[in-house]
């Protein structure tokens, strides 16, 4: 087992893992793997707990000493347990975490051991991270569950040559799925975590041929102009991308940000984004988790209500900006107070 451990946290793929993206195995498989996971984990509590602080005051005080996001962190963390866990190929993602300086996959990697293993064992995704949660489980897998989403609806827009992921953290998107000999990929956040990002891209040696960087905020409409600077084509039809972005905005700011995507690209056009509900944002504003945004001034805002109206309440969002609802995903829609999560497909209209 220590063995195991060792080469969990070194990052190595480990020979026989599981097939990407594997659904069916047998019920008596995940019987077993509750087995060995529950006395595991309370076992391996204590190295739990120190490692969730060590990645915890990695993400938020190293993000702070660096001016950058700490949700653009957690992101990656997730990303980087769906490529050790087998769940997608997400080796651009695991090979930037490792060079960052506010994560430590060593220490995720301690984090979740109990959890990989009894992966192994039950043969397929178990409890965390998969992309199909049952509903009890759909809050602590956000990540998986959105990542897979939106990863299948770009998969039906390989016909464009133009992408622009609005919001784009640590994204690893244009360093491979989405590269191209003939694509171009734009990637727009604040001027600090553009910085930040370049660096450790570089540092990770990830492939940059398709990928410019528009440093910008969607607080102040000039974002358009600067893309257009970075060689944007608005004559071309092309696929926006806003995940995990909308939160951090106000309503207007979403609209807004949308409305300037609209007026960038030709119909055809697609525009990708997530939507939370108004009680994951609830819980995102209450003290504690405030004040730790607040430390790398990140604030969240908008919540749709998703309890009894869902499309509604997202065509609302939509209304008045000749963007057109296509496909919507909800992440635990029978959850009684509503689905927690949406994502949107938006078909640019004439
Ligand atoms: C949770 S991260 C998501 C990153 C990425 N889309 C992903 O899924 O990996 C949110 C990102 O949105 C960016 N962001 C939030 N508000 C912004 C604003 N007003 N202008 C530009 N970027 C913003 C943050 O800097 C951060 O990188």
């Amino acid at each position: 087992m220590a063995q195991l451990v060792a080469r969990l946290v070194r990052n190595e793929k480990v020979r026989g893992s599981i097939p990407l993206r594997s659904t069916s195995y047998p019920q008596l498989m995940r019987l077993v793997a509750w087995l060995v996971f529950v006395p595991l984990q309370l076992l391996w509590l204590p190295v739990s707990i120190i490692g969730s602080v060590v990645v915890g005051i990695r993400q938020i005080f190293g993000s702070r000493r660096l001016g950058v996001s700490q949700t653009a962190v957690e992101i990656i963390n997730g990303r980087w347990a769906m490529d050790v866990f087998g769940l997608a190929d997400q080796s651009e993602a695991r090979r930037l975490a490792r060079v960052l300086p506010n994560t430590s996959t060593a220490a995720l990697g301690l984090v979740l051991f109990p959890l990989w293993l009894s992966r192994h064992v039950a043969g397929g995704p178990f409890v965390y991270p998969t992309a199909r949660p049952h509903a009890a489980l759909a809050s602590v897998n956000f990540v998986p569950w959105r990542t897979e989403r939106i990863d299948s609806v770009l998969d039906n827009h390989t016909d464009v040559q133009q992408y622009v992921i609005l919001g784009s953290g640590l994204d690893t998107r244009g360093y491979r799925q989405l590269a191209g000999s003939s694509v171009r990929v734009w990637e727009v956040d604040t001027a600090e975590n553009i910085r930040f990002k370049k660096l450790h891209i570089a540092k990770a040696g990830l492939n940059t041929d398709s990928v410019s960087y528009v440093p910008a905020n969607f607080s102040d409409d000039s974002w358009p102009d600067s893309l257009r600077a970075a060689g944007f084509d608005d004559t071309q039809r092309t696929v926006f991308l806003m995940e995990g972005v909308t939160l951090y905005l106000t309503r207007d700011q979403v609209r807004q940000t949308l409305r300037l995507a609209r007026s960038l690209g030709p119909t055809g056009s697609v525009l990708l984004m997530d939507l939370y509900s108004s009680d994951v944002v609830a819980l995102a504003q209450r003290p504690l988790a405030r004040r730790t945004l607040a430390l790398t001034n990140e604030e969240v805002h908008l919540g749709v209500n998703f309890r009894h109206q869902p499309l509604t309440e997202i065509d609302e969002v939509l209304s008045g900006i000749r963007l057109e609802r296509g496909r919507v995903e909800l992440l635990a829609p029978n959850r009684r107070g509503g689905a927690l999560m949406a994502v949107v497909e938006c078909r640019f209209s004439k």
